[in-house]
């Protein structure tokens, strides 16, 4: 009570060119571009997109809702993705909601090729699983997570709200732009989250705009690049940043922080898709040598795609009876490959090696 919430005008984009474009900018935009060019290249030798994309999109799911403190595990994602039970707890739900707002947006962004307000809207919904939209009423800010205190207050009407959205996609959809659009991503970014156009969802939405962004540009082809490992270990920063930008209207230290983030996660992500990349030879060639009669690598595939497996995954995608399914999930157990658990009524088989990989 009687706290005065600070209020900053929020300005319009493009911000002053000589403020985004510091010589320091420039260093560690070198740096990022490059490192995202080395991850392009290596996705795309992956020749199993699907394989990739699912188990990626998936980790990301779960680490940009633990930012907002929504946390689930890893087991229990896999088995709600495996199983179709009702009883899944609301976070994991609301991960795997996510999950499908994050594939809505990729398939939506490529196919018109930009995106429009009420996508971000559709996007924001369906992770949130309501419809409220737009914030009407008045009230929301941002507090300090530890400290209570509200550090900064976003527009309040709605009219207002609405016109700096239609600002923020013009901008977001200009792919012609001279300045990097990696520094256009961590202006983009921050105008997103300051905007905060909903009553929840605004940090998860806004990072699913990131990489549709990305994608947009042409830097990556597929949607595995995900900053939030990155800002999880970095959260006070993350979080001082962009209130210090608010309030200073200075935007180098933010920017630098965001294309450091691209920079990393660009690095892990080619160091984790090389180990998904041998881990898949690894087990092609074991599944040749130890059960030679049941290989095929339509299989060995599936393990990937679906790191938790079940006999009905086997049949749709071998376009084999369930019997031979069970045989080959029974036989790749035997010599190690998979680990059979009983979930209820099913049981699902684990890939424990890729399991392993995706956790690091
Ligand atoms: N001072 C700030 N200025 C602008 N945005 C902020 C600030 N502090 C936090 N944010 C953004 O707000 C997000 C949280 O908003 P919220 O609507 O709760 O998102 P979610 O529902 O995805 O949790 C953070 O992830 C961050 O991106
Ligand atoms: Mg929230």
């Amino acid at each position: 009570m009687g706290q005065k919430a600070p209020q900053y005008i929020l300005e319009k984009l493009p911000p002053l060119r000589e403020k985004v474009e510091t010589i320091e900018i420039l260093r560690q935009t070198n740096k990022a571009a490059a490192a995202l060019a080395e991850l392009k290249g290596i996705a795309k030798t992956i020749p199993n997109q699907a394989m990739l994309i699912n188990a990626i999109v998936l980790q990301e799911a779960k680490d940009s809702s633990e930012i907002e403190n929504i946390i689930t595990t890893q087991d229990e994602l896999y088995k709600a993705l495996a199983i179709n039970k009702s009883k899944i707890s609301s976070e994991t739900k609301e991960v795997v909601n996510y999950r499908k707002a994050i594939f809505y947006a990729y398939e939506t962004a490529k196919q018109q090729g930009f995106l429009k307000v009420n996508d971000i809207i559709d996007i924001q919904q369906q992770l949130v699983d309501n419809i409220a939209g737009i914030r009407s009423t008045p009230g929301t800010v941002l507090k300090n997570d530890t400290t209570g205190e509200i550090v900064y207050t976003p527009p309040q009407d709605k009219a207002e709200i609405i016109e700096l959205l239609s600002n923020f996609i013009k901008h977001y959809n200009e792919t012609d732009n001279d300045l990097s659009p990696l520094i256009n991503l961590a202006i983009l970014h921050h105008q997103f989250e300051s905007i905060h156009p909903f009553y929840d969802g605004n940090g998860r939405t806004g990072r699913i705009l990131n990489i549709i962004y990305l994608i947009l540009n042409d830097l990556i082809d597929v949607p595995i690049l995900y900053l939030s490992s990155y800002i999880i270990e970095n959260k006070p920063e993350y979080y001082r940043l962009l209130n210090q930008t608010n309030r200073t209207g200075k935007w180098e230290e933010w920017i630098i922080f965001m294309l450091k983030a691209i920079e990393f996660t660009s690095k892990d992500t080619i160091e984790k898709i090389t180990k998904i990349k041998n881990q898949l030879d690894r087990t092609i060639q074991k599944v040749q040598i130890e059960a030679p009669k049941i290989y095929k690598k339509e299989l060995v595939e599936l393990l990937f795609e679906q790191p938790y497996s079940k006999i009905e995954f086997v049949v749709k995608k071998l376009k084999v009876e369930r019997k031979a399914a069970s045989r080959y999930l029974k036989e790749l157990e035997k010599i190690g490959i998979i680990e059979s658990q009983k979930v209820g009524r099913e049981t699902l088989y684990i890939n424990k090696g890729l399991i392993e990989i995706l956790k690091q």
